[in-house]
């Protein structure tokens, strides 16, 4: 096996596929530009989309490039040997030309001959077939035809074997994924490429997309088959030079060396320096983008924010100071100016927008520390009261996460939902004068409205039930005549697949064609019927109930559509945080174009 450094794989693998006819295409921005579903581009294929679908790209039919990613989903999971929030993703496409066998026999020859991988040593996974698209046969064949043993190939479901779509909607397909075996034996006589015991090393996936997933959760041909293929670069480094720990390769060790030598500790801090190298080369990243991006307290700006603000935590950790963050930031933007010019382009910004974060938090840091100590002498119960979370918010600067983590580290507990509680509070107050404009949150009592509050109902229920959790409770609703807003509580991002599901359980309730029925009865008697309503105090002793079939029942002051077929159809254009532990949804409805 040969041992390369992250420039020299990013050169062979591009190399390798000009020599196969593929176009070199540079990385796209990390803000995605046509979907408003995700904050980040998170693979290769998001920026290439359009060209899935069936548009032409001005560079051909066959590409390749190396795509600056954020996946912000396991940030939680940062400080393992693994796991990265920005990674640069080696990708090959093919738009409609070659399909299957040629994808499988680039990978296996790139893989086998020109990284040197022993085939015995190399395990694939292909997909198992369902109700959606047939099992993989074809692949397997190519794959066994290669000279990987029948046993090395594993059949997979969906969950494991399907890419796509990046957002609600879009090309999508099986895919075939390639892991290097390392040596270490089986945990369990069923263990395979699903399991996470380390055994298998997933380097590769090769996407078929010839599927374009529609609002419905259905799955209708595209135009033309595609090839969708993502390779980790950093992951695959670590392999090749027989890393322990992803962030023993070349791009981290000067960062993680000069942690080390600056704050003078050894592996009882990994974990914290692994935290702030991941996320400085982050917000570097961000901050650096041709479209970047500035720390703030809403989308994008704010996990830049809670980026750097967790970085700064961390320095003081290790007893380092906050001349640390640019010194780390610069160090990436050297390594990686090469590649990335917009880094160098941005630096003076890069440098000044991390500076600027700094001093605001390290302003309130310390004092928001020293709160935090006093709170931790005088708490009952092992738990942080939602207000005093908030105010080390509000006053200190703390996100969420971080009293969270401070909490932790003590061995107790934050009310998160009292710190939404206060948020909320806070926010109301604030905001007093623009919400007189939406009473009860509809904005008029147009038929157009009628609709999407009934869609809100439908949605509040589908969230429920997809998932599966009924303590999900309505944090605010803002409805217009073109679109819904709506807040629920619920501590992570939704996946693809939810908002897909989402989507289909509305619609389906939607084509169901119920009546919207609307009753008038005691609160009491509301609440013992499962009844669900939110704005309790608000309500007089007699309440409108409105059910729709025995799928969604509220207490709500209308108006509503008669029939949940008035709708048409429904379709979510937007899943965002709207504050620590509340998700927004924006969502429309009528004919979908
Ligand atoms: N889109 C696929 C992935 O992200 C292949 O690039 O894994």
């Amino acid at each position: 096996m040969r041992v390369l450094s992250t420039k020299e794989l990013r050169k062979e693998y591009l190399d390798f596929f000009k020599m196969h006819g593929h176009s070199v295409i540079p990385s796209a921005s990390l803000i995605p530009d046509n979907d408003p579903t995700v904050l980040f581009t998170t693979a290769g294929m998001h920026p290439l989309v359009p060209y899935l679908m069936g548009e032409k790209h001005p560079a051909g039919k066959r590409l390749a490039n190396v795509q600056k990613c954020v996946r912000t989903g396991d940030i939680d999971e940062v400080g393992d040997a693994t796991h990265c929030t920005f990674f640069e993703m080696l990708g090959n496409w093919s738009l409609g030309d070659y399909f299957k066998v040629e994808s499988i026999k680039y990978s296996f020859d790139f893989l086998t001959k020109v990284l040197g991988i022993p085939i015995e040593k190399m395990a694939v996974s292909v997909f198992e077939g369902d109700s959606d698209a047939p099992r993989d046969e074809e692949s397997a064949k190519t794959w066994q035809e290669l000279g990987i043993k029948k046993e090395n190939i594993y059949y997979l479901p969906k969950e494991n074997n399907w890419w796509g779509p990046a957002g609600m909607t879009g090309p999508c397909g099986p895919d075939t994924e390639i892991f290097f075996i390392r040596d270490q034996d089986s945990c369990s006589s069923e263990c395979s490429p699903a399991c996470n015991c380390g055994k298998f090393v997933e380097i590769w996936n090769n996407v078929f997309m010839e599927y374009d997933k529609q609002a419905d959760g259905t799955f209708k041909p595209l135009k033309q088959k595609n090839v969708d293929t993502g390779m980790g670069l950093e992951r695959t480094v670590a392999m090749l030079n027989g890393c322990e720990s992803v962030y023993d390769i070349d791009v981290f060790a000067p960062v993680m060396k000069l942690l080390r030598e600056k704050s003078n500790k050894g592996d009882e801090y990994i974990r914290e320096m692994r935290i702030i190298t991941d996320h400085i080369r982050t917000a570097t990243f961000m901050l650096g983008d041709q479209k970047g991006i500035t720390p703030s307290n809403v989308d994008q700006g704010y996990v830049l924010r809670r980026l750097i603000r967790r970085s700064i935590r961390f320095l003081r950790t290790l007893g380092l100071d906050n001349a640390v963050l640019a010194e780390i930031s610069k160090a990436f933007i050297d390594i990686y100016a090469p590649y990335y010019s917009e880094l160098a382009q941005n630096e003076h910004k890069i440098i000044e927008e991390l500076n600027k974060e700094a001093e605001k938090f390290g302003k309130t840091l310390e004092q928001g520390l020293r709160e935090f100590e006093k709170l931790l002498k005088y708490i009952q119960n092992k738990r942080i009261s939602g207000k005093a979370a908030f105010k080390l918010y509000d006053t200190y600067g703390f996100p969420l996460e971080i009293t969270i983590e401070l909490a932790k580290e003590n061995g107790i507990i934050v009310d998160v939902e009292g710190f939404e509680k206060a948020f909320k509070e806070h926010q109301a107050k604030s905001q007093a004068g623009a919400q007189q404009k939406f009473k009860g949150g509809l904005a008029d009592n147009s038929i157009e409205t009628a609709k999407l509050h009934t869609a809100t109902h439908l949605l509040n229920a589908a969230l429920r039930k997809v998932l599966n959790d009924d303590s999900i409770q309505q944090k605010g609703s803002n409805i217009t005549a073109e679109r819904l807003r709506f807040d629920f509580s619920f501590s992570r991002a939704m996946t693809a697949e939810e908002i897909a599901k989402v989507e289909e359980e509305v619609n389906r309730i939607i084509a169901k064609g119920l009546d919207v029925v609307c009753q008038e009865m005691p609160v009491e008697k509301a609440k013992k019927s499962g009844a669900i309503g939110v704005f309790d105090s608000r309500y007089d002793a007699n309440v409108k109930v409105y059910s729709i079939g025995d799928y969604s029942m509220e207490i709500c002051g209308g108006p509503h559509a008669a029939n949940t077929k008035d709708l048409q159809s429904f379709k979510i254009v937007k899943e965002q945080s709207s504050s620590s532990g509340v998700r927004r949804i924006r969502a429309v409805v009528g004919k979908q174009s």
